[in-house]
């Protein structure tokens, strides 16, 4: 059978990710994985065995449209109560398989080939992947210590209108932002809102690290509360936090664009089962879980910034975050990750070459480094084998 004679004309363009990154290795410093140091196995199956005796007759159906209204529920209630964003109705929320499947709902309703998305500097790999594929034109905003640079972003607007392009969203990952760290800061946050409201353009905003608040100032409300709901888009997870394998995710979205994913994604609910289990859980544990894994965190983020200030030369950097599950990295100008991804994979390390967090692959001297898979130990061990992997590659200069 030629298959290939077969396959659809209209595929998403195919965007290649560097092969080393599935590779199995010990050391997993590529991966934000929910961390497995504090994974509350007997906690869930108690949630689960609670949740199923209660509400087990509704699995012989298939879910609602927008997913289980006591998740649903609880979802609002948690960004009144822990983002500023209250009064969210949870008809205005769906749920999704992870933050991505949400993600790429959303972009499914507005991106066309050729449409501008405005991103932070660098940004997250499979929003980047699903942008490409869907062919976006992706314009990336300069970013600093307190997120993207707004004036930047109102000057690169004005431009892309002056082509006679409309840019369709800006889309910013507004908490420990991935894969650079830092947080959209409150002046910047009403900034963003103005711009959004001057041009008509939305703000879509991912905040799937917002529970890993390790140290520092607390962290500015969502924008979805701040103001016009009318102008934010916005998604987030339990991936992270109670695990990957769950696939439990969400977006809120105003009302119009609510109308026309419940065309497009009819039937598209998550598992009824998996949002059972994390509604009970999260409802009995929630606070007292967030507290052990931030601790944890706190632990694997010291013994990462510790190994690297040991095994690291001087002529690079890093980021100091003071929340989610990543460190960003900066080598010597002239310093490849991209290619040296493969010598590290062999000596049994993975992390996130610069590139694949630009969509015009460059900024290969920079790499991410995420800390919440290994023990902090193993942390110090995968290091110190990844500075002699850079070392012998020639990566310190
Ligand atoms: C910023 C951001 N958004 C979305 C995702 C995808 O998350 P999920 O596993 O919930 O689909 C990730 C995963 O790394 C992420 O870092």
């Amino acid at each position: 059978m030629d298959y290939s004679r077969l396959f659809s004309s209209n595929m998403p363009l195919p965007v290649e990710m560097p092969v080393g990154l599935m590779a199995d290795t010990k050391y997993v410093f590529s991966v934000t994985y929910a961390d497995q140091g504090v994974f509350p196995t007997e906690g869930l199956i108690d949630a689960l065995s609670v949740a199923i005796r209660r509400d087990g007759q509704t699995l012989s159906q298939y879910p609602p449209p927008q997913g289980h209204l006591g998740m649903r529920e609880l979802i609002a209630g948690n960004l009144a109560g822990q983002r500023g964003a209250p009064d969210i109705d949870p008809e205005s929320i769906f749920l999704s398989s992870g933050a991505g499947g949400a993600i790429g709902a959303i972009l499914d309703v507005f991106v066309d080939p050729g449409d501008v998305v405005l991103v932070e500097e660098f940004s997250y790999l499979g929003t980047m992947k699903m942008l490409l594929e869907r062919g976006a034109d992706v314009r990336h905003v300069p970013t600093d210590d307190e997120g993207m640079d707004t004036d930047a972003l109102d000057r690169i607007i004005g431009e892309v209108i002056a082509e006679g392009k409309r840019p369709k969203m800006i889309y910013t990952i507004s908490v420990y932002q991935n894969p650079m760290g830092v947080t959209l800061s409150l002046n910047r946050r009403r900034h963003m809102l103005e711009i959004s409201g001057k041009y008509g353009v939305p703000i879509f905003e991912n905040e799937s690290y917002a529970d890993f608040r390790i140290d520092g100032d607390p962290i500015p409300p969502a924008m979805l509360g701040m103001g016009d709901p009318n102008r934010v888009m916005y998604v987030s997870a339990y991936t992270k936090l109670l695990g990957c394998g769950l696939r439990l995710g969400y977006g809120v979205v105003p009302e119009p664009v609510m109308e026309t994913l419940r065309k497009i994604r009819f039937g598209g609910a998550p598992s009824h089962l998996a949002s059972m289990a994390v509604h009970q859980y999260m409802t009995d544990n929630r606070e007292e879980y967030v507290t052990d894994v931030v601790s944890s965190l706190r632990a694997s983020r010291d013994s990462m910034l510790g190994a690297l200030s040991k095994y690291f030369p001087s002529n690079t950097s890093w980021s100091t975050p003071d929340g989610g599950m990543m460190l960003w990295v900066e080598l010597p100008e002239g310093a490849d990750t991209l290619a040296a991804l493969p010598a590290a994979v062999e000596a049994d390390v993975k992390y996130n070459p610069g590139p694949v967090f630009r969509a015009e692959r460059d900024g290969h001297n920079f790499l991410r480094l995420t800390y919440s898979h290994n023990s902090p130990e193993e942390i110090g061990e995968g290091i110190e084998i990844l500075a002699d992997v850079f070392q012998r590659e020639g990566l310190f200069g």
